[in-house]
């Protein structure tokens, strides 16, 4: 209604060990990262390379810790078939996924940091899955992915963002002002990251939609957020959220 996003969010944490269910003060450490990295009031914004700069973004979206949800399981590991999600199998189903953005916290496995389901999709399996190990600060939170990026990155998705390159070689991510990328990105890669794809230019691995380590990535830019807005007004596939 006043032209800002602000997003609820539900935290379901599906835990067997106790480090498991981590502390809400880890998950707060997360919602925190979330706001600074959606309004560009990251620290680290300011690495943002000046032919970059022009294009880095104040997505302006916020986020608000509405409700945690724990539960106890004997499950070792989640995997990425929405078990999570489904009570039935022993998961928690989304709180009112078109007017809340749904988190489950567990353990995945097979060295998958987290996943997300684009706008669109089925509501009851709607929201983002993050490994517990790449959540939030501190606590369970892992070195190098222990500055909360899983969850930006797999939010952009949610938020309808596609892999800087376009999960092709020099593929594309559906926006303009993100220069073409060869593939992804590990690491902390040394700037200028000159791109294979020609003609010739610097790829923008500081963005949060490459795979480099947390602390590599550290911007969205104005054509992402561009993407990001549309699904939040009348008509866009979000618009439960209201504006
Ligand atoms: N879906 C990606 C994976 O599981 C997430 C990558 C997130 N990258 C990061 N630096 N936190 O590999
Ligand atoms: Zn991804
Ligand atoms: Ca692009």
């Amino acid at each position: 209604v006043n032209g800002k996003v602000v997003i609820p969010v539900v935290v379901n944490v599906l835990y067997r060990t106790a480090a498991e269910n981590i502390s809400d003060a880890q998950i707060q450490s997360q919602i925190d990262v979330l706001n600074k990295d959606f309004t560009a009031t990251n620290p680290d914004f300011a690495n943002t390379p000046a032919e970059f700069a022009g294009v880095a973004a104040n997505v302006d979206i916020t986020f608000e810790l509405k409700q945690i949800i724990r539960k106890s399981t004997t499950k070792t590991s989640w995997g990425t078939t929405d078990t999570m999600k489904n009570a039935k199998r022993g998961g928690i189903a989304p709180t009112s996924p078109s007017s809340n953005l749904n988190l489950w916290v567990c353990t995945i496995g097979g060295g998958i940091l987290g996943y997300a389901q684009f706008p669109g999709g089925a509501a009851a399996t709607d929201g983002v899955a993050i490994d517990s190990k790449y959540f939030g600060l501190s606590g369970t939170a892992n070195y190098p992915y222990n500055l909360g990026r899983t969850a930006s990155h797999e939010i952009g998705h949610w938020m309808n963002l596609r892999h800087i390159w376009g999960d092709a070689n020099c593929g594309s991510d559906m926006v303009a002002d993100t220069p073409t990328a060869q593939t992804s990105n590990y690491g902390v890669p040394a700037y200028p990251h000159v791109s294979t794809c020609l003609p010739a230019h610097n790829e923008m691995t500081m963005n949060y939609m490459d795979y480099t380590d947390d602390r590599g990535m550290f911007m969205f830019s104005n054509g992402q957020k561009s993407r990001m807005s549309a699904l939040f007004v009348s008509g866009g596939a979000r618009s439960g959220f209201g504006i």
